[in-house]
């Protein structure tokens, strides 16, 4: 599936993503900045936070509980804030925008 990252600035950077990969890691596979990731994957460090669009409400099942207490941890936090590492693309996410922010700190 296709996965738009957009930057703080607005950069937009289109990849191909396969089945099974975590947005982190296909942020970082293609370079994108704005990811830190420092935990490798594991939802404990908080630095891979982005952010979903309205549009895509419901349509990915939500953060789990884990997850939601890392989110309390991370700059600007928002309704649609989620850790990269825990959302695992597959054929559904096809055009999903997901939006980088400022600082991971
Ligand atoms: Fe550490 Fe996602 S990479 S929480």
């Amino acid at each position: 599936p296709e996965i738009t990252f957009i930057d703080f600035a607005g950069n937009e950077t289109k990849v191909d993503v396969p089945n099974g990969t975590s947005l982190m890691q296909a942020a970082m596979e293609n370079m994108v900045e704005g990811i830190e990731a420092e935990c490798g994957g594991s939802g404990s460090c908080a630095t891979c936070h982005c952010y979903l669009t309205t549009d895509w409400q419901g349509k990915i099942a939500g953060p789990n509980s884990n997850e939601s207490d890392m989110l309390e941890l991370v700059s600007d936090p928002k309704d649609l804030s989620r850790l990269s590492c825990q959302v695992t693309v597959s054929d559904e996410h096809h055009g999903l925008q997901v939006h980088l922010p400022q600082s991971q700190y």
